[in-house]
């Protein structure tokens, strides 16, 4: 494995990606983010030696490099999902090439379904802790040279990017919440009975990313920060019939705002 990331990140820093200060993943209709940034280096998945190509429709498949306000990010413009048929590794593989390349700090950003009944479609919920029910990344031998067998996930999501994530969304008047994102594997979104089961068991989001790169990160000591936009509501009496499209539709809606929030924690960093 470190093998083939020392392999992606030497062909990375040949095209000119070199000392990142920040990483991140760009969910489900989110992609917009890279339009401010300036000094691009755009590489198709396709070209990167050993990367898995996203399937899905929202998920453009591209690495950007650049500038963005006073610092160099690289975004991942893709991710790759449990459902598209994609292993541990594979699912696993952008984060670990991110900290190869030197990022300090890891940005994500999904769209999820709100179960918690307080919340609205079209809200930010910054992520402050995780249930994953996917399978876990690191299952498999451990490479010691990259981080330990059993990593502690007390504080899986920054604290401190927490703190300024709030001081920052006050400041720009943008009404976010704190909340649990649970991940499951899809592609079915889910049954009024698992939204209810999802909020009994301490969920206040649900998706189907995410978990998995936050834990690499956090094997690897990567600092993270993420968040989740409500795209439709998972509580009794306001399930909606719900489609990729509405998805994405919601997602787009949400963009400026989650652009705004991620572009000030950036340049906080
Ligand atoms: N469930 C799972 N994943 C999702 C949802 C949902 O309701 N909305 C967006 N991604």
């Amino acid at each position: 494995m470190l093998e083939k990331i020392n392999e992606i990140t030497e062909f990375l820093k040949t095209k000119g990606v070199v000392n990142p200060d920040a990483g991140i993943i760009l969910g489900t209709g989110l992609g917009g983010l890279t339009v401010k940034m300036s000094n691009c280096i755009e590489i198709d998945y396709r070209e990167i030696p050993h990367f898995p190509v996203s399937t899905v429709e929202g998920h453009a498949g591209k690495l950007i490099y650049g500038d963005f306000g006073k610092k160099k990010i690289v975004a991942m413009k893709g991710r790759f999902h449990y459902y598209e048929g994609y292993g541990p590794e594979e699912v696993s593989l952008s984060v670990r090439v991110l900290k190869y390349l030197g990022i300090k700090c890891l940005f994500l950003s999904n769209a999820a379904g709100g179960v918690n009944p307080a919340f609205k479609i079209g809200d930010i919920m910054i992520i402050t802790d995780h249930i994953s029910l996917l399978p876990n990344p690191l299952i498999g031998p451990n490479d010691d040279r990259i981080g330990v067998r059993f990593p502690d996930m007390g504080e899986a999501y920054d604290n401190y990017l927490i703190k300024k994530a709030l001081i920052i969304a006050g400041d720009l008047r943008i009404r976010v919440h704190k909340g649990v994102y649970l991940s499951t594997s899809g592609p079915t979104f889910e049954t009024p009975a698992e939204y209810k089961y999802f909020r009994i068991i301490g969920a206040d989001a649900v998706g189907m990313s995410t978990t998995p790169e936050v834990i690499v990160a956090r094997h690897m000591n990567v600092p993270v920060f993420a968040v989740s936009i409500i795209t439709d509501l998972g509580v009794e009496g306001k399930i909606a019939y719900t489609t990729h499209q509405s998805v994405l539709e919601e997602a787009a809606k949400t963009e400026e705002r989650m652009t705004a929030l991620m572009t000030e924690m950036i340049a906080a960093l």
